[in-house]
């Protein structure tokens, strides 16, 4: 049973996306692009996975690890590219397949056809993922008869009317035997229009060694390049749509599913209900029956069974939610644990935070957590009620079942069981309405 390695060619700038990042490190899902195509190959078992990267990628070295990174130090071609990795690849003699960093939506399916194809015949040097767009634009394109043996790969630079006629394009993809990748990589010359090392010319090579080459067909959908942003927002829509179809399929209900936005790793319990308009930044994990109601923003949020959020809610990195929660609208929660039961319904803010089970936070209440330095604690006790426009200042600490009165701005502990209350005393001045008005009449006539 031979092994496989993967190859992922990123290097080259990427400049039609007009950034100061790496194109293959523009996210999708929340994750850098190519982190998408490693988890698809890492669903191959490889034994080795080698990123072809520019010298100054240290980012995209970061974001790829633990796979191995070949440094390609000038970008002469797609052919140049892989014959930087053969040095990672010495020892491998399983099939390579070779793969962009800027097309992260193809699949599993599609790479185990390839490799099942690639299998079939020890003669076969390489089989390439061929498909046929829309528009073939420059693709290359694959010369091949009806038995599917591909003879050669024409580059559109080099391609004659006649060949440019063919809509069977080459979509880059590739797997290569491993006995025989080093041999004909390392016989690609550059003698061609753009002066570079075109990997696609080792079909030729191949077929003169007496081997033979074949192709497998692709959709178009899931060979979508990204090389500018228009094209980045439609990579994201597809993956969206894969992820919220997921959802449903899994059981969440989704009342407007376009209107969904989810991250790579959004875990969603049972009998989940999201109305619209909900984004998932990373890291949110929601337990069954809970309902996230319009409008909300979370990230870096664990939801436990049974809570109500929004509409309007904004969650943000920390914010812990037990069971039976409610967090209602315009209400910002952040590394804060909201223990079962407890009530947030209305325009506070909790930020570095404990609420205890069953404590009620009434409407306006704001835990004043940050004083221009550092950031102090609150803690809110178990079944403690808070009257609305409260200013928690931190660090402070209101007792198990506490009332604290509406408008107080307490920075004093509060014991269990105590009222807090800071509010100057209110005066009462009979008839002073009465008057006033009057005096406001005699004046304007
Ligand atoms: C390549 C194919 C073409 C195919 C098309 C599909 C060749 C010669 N041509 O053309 O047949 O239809 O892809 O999109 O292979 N890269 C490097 N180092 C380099 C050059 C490229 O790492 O020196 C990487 C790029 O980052 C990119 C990928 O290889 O991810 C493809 O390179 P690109 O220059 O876009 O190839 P095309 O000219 O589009
Ligand atoms: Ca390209």
């Amino acid at each position: 049973m031979s092994s496989i390695a993967a190859v992922v060619l990123a290097a080259g700038a990427g400049t039609r996306m007009k950034s100061a990042k790496f194109k293959v490190m523009h996210e999708i899902g929340g994750r850098p692009m190519i982190s998408h195509l490693l988890e698809t190959v890492s669903q191959l078992s490889p034994e080795k996975v080698v990123v072809v990267a520019s010298p100054n990628m240290q980012s995209v070295q970061e974001a790829v690890a633990p796979a191995e990174i070949a440094i390609q130090e000038t970008a002469e071609g797609t052919g140049n590219a892989v014959a930087s990795a053969l040095g990672n690849l010495e020892g491998a003699n399983g099939d390579v397949l070779i793969l962009y960093g800027d097309t992260p939506l193809i699949t599993y399916d599609t790479l185990s056809r390839m490799i099942e194809r690639r299998r079939k015949d020890t003669k076969t040097a390489a089989v390439v993922l061929g498909f046929e767009p829309e528009d073939p634009a420059e693709y290359g394109r694959l010369v091949a008869d009806e038995e599917g043996r591909l003879s050669a790969i024409v580059e559109f630079a080099e391609a004659d009317e006649k060949t440019k006629a063919i809509g069977l394009c080459n979509s880059g993809v590739m797997a290569i035997n491993g006995e025989y990748i080093a041999d004909l990589v390392n016989a690609i010359g550059n003698d061609n229009a753009k002066g570079e090392y075109y990997l696609t010319d080792i079909v030729e090579i191949a077929n003169k060694k007496g081997l033979t080459c074949a192709y497998v067909k692709g959709d178009e959908k899931e060979l979508l390049g990204v090389n500018n942003r228009v094209q980045l927002a439609e990579a994201e829509q597809a993956v969206q749509e894969l992820w919220r179809q997921r959802a449903m399929e899994q059981g969440v209900t989704l009342i407007d599913p376009a209107t969904v936005w989810f991250s790579h790793d959004t875990v969603l319990g049972r009998d989940v209900i999201i109305e619209p308009n909900v984004f998932f930044g990373p890291k949110v994990e929601i337990a069954d029956n809970v309902r996230i109601k319009a409008n909300c923003h979370l990230e870096g949020t664990r939801i436990g069974e049974g809570a109500q959020i929004g509409p309007f809610a904004r969650l943000r990195p920390g914010a812990d939610l037990a069971e039976n929660v409610k967090v209602g609208n315009f209400v910002e929660v952040k590394k804060a644990s909201i223990e079962a039961g407890a009530k947030v319904s209305h325009l506070s803010y909790i930020g570095d935070a404990r609420v205890g089970s069953k404590a009620n936070v009434g409407a306006g209440t704001i835990t004043c957590n940050y004083d221009g330095y550092d950031k102090f604690h609150t803690d809110i006790g178990e079944g403690a009620f808070i009257g609305s426009n409260t200013a928690l200042v931190a660090p402070v600490k209101v007792g198990d079942g506490a009332i604290i009165g509406a408008g107080s701005t307490i920075s004093k502990d509060v014991a269990a069981d105590a009222l807090g209350i800071e509010r100057a005393d209110e005066t009462q001045k009979p008839g002073w309405a009465a008057r006033f008005r009057s005096l406001k009449k005699k004046i304007t006539k």
